[in-house]
């Protein structure tokens, strides 16, 4: 059976049509899903109707998936984690509420796990609930974006190591947002600044709002230079914005893409999502 995969966007994103992931997938599917993966970054499957046990069998075929973190509120230290606005009654969960507050670091441009020593492959986000406007999810390929670079700047960047703190970019939004024993749990760790590919030698672009100063730097100096790096990235050019239905499975590689969400009237309308990550292949120093 052959996958029909349509492009996205220019640089970045595919649909895949013609799986169905309820069911486990022979080797073959798979192959061409992770082929799609490497060149695409970002797989959209539609109309997936996949509960938590088949959503974590179709990310395990991609290899070992990370625990949530144990002090994160949508976590709790299981491989799924839940990034709802919804409580356990049924009831919104106001976005003045701290569980909000902190999700909301989530609209900042990203990768997962990039403060984790072995920064995440892959997330697997799961829609069950969006709301009628806004919520969108948008990609930003860190593929492109170093393609796009001049020699001179590619050259500069060479051995350059960025440190990568959830604390930090946390602490844009409310420095009181992480107590210690969180903080604890994430401490800073450092990252190459460009990334090369092991499955296809690609390079990639690893900024993101998590990624704080550059090592041996004055931090403002860094500073600038990530924030000039990160604005680069996102351009619109380089960016696919996915419009969610309920039942939307959207697969991406974190090493590849960076990824925000999108606001919407949060005291409204409920969104209600799940994701699995897929753990990275060791540290990229
Ligand atoms: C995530 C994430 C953004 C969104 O699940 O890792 O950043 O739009 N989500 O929900
Ligand atoms: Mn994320």
């Amino acid at each position: 059976m052959k996958l029909t995969i349509k492009k996205l966007d220019k640089c970045i994103g595919a649909e895949i049509q013609g799986v169905n992931l309820a069911s486990p997938i022979n080797n073959e599917i798979f192959g061409q899903v992770n082929d799609a993966f490497h060149s695409y970054s970002v797989l959209v499957f539609r109309d997936q109707d996949i509960n938590d046990e088949q959503h974590i069998s179709f990310s395990r075929r991609f290899g070992p998936l990370e625990s949530s973190m144990v002090n994160d509120p949508s976590g709790g230290g299981g491989p799924i984690n839940r990034l709802s606005n919804v409580d356990e009654e049924g009831e919104i969960i106001p976005p003045e509420d701290r569980r909000m507050v902190y999700y909301s670091g989530n609209m900042l441009w990203h990768s997962d796990s990039s403060y984790k020593k072995v920064p995440a492959r892959a997330s697997l986000l799961f829609a069950i609930e969006v709301p009628p406007e806004g919520g969108e999810t948008e990609y930003a390929s860190m593929k492109a974006a170093y393609a796009g670079l001049p020699d001179k700047k590619k050259a500069d960047m060479e051995g350059l190591f960025a440190e990568h703190s959830l604390a930090h970019s946390r602490s844009l939004i409310d420095p009181d947002l992480m107590n210690q024993a969180f903080q604890d749990e994430v401490p800073p760790i450092p990252q190459v600044l460009v990334r090369t590919i092991p499955e296809t030698g690609e390079k990639t672009l690893f900024v993101g709002v998590h990624a704080s100063h550059i090592i041996g730097w004055p931090v403002e100096k860094g500073r600038a230079l990530l924030e000039e790096l990160l604005s680069w990235t996102t351009q619109r050019k380089f960016v696919y914005r996915h419009q969610w239905r309920p039942k939307d499975l959207v697969m991406w590689d974190n090493r590849c893409c960076l990824h925000r969400g999108r606001p919407w009237n949060g005291a409204e309308y409920p969104r209600v999502m799940r994701r699995t990550t897929i753990a990275g292949e060791g540290p990229t120093i």
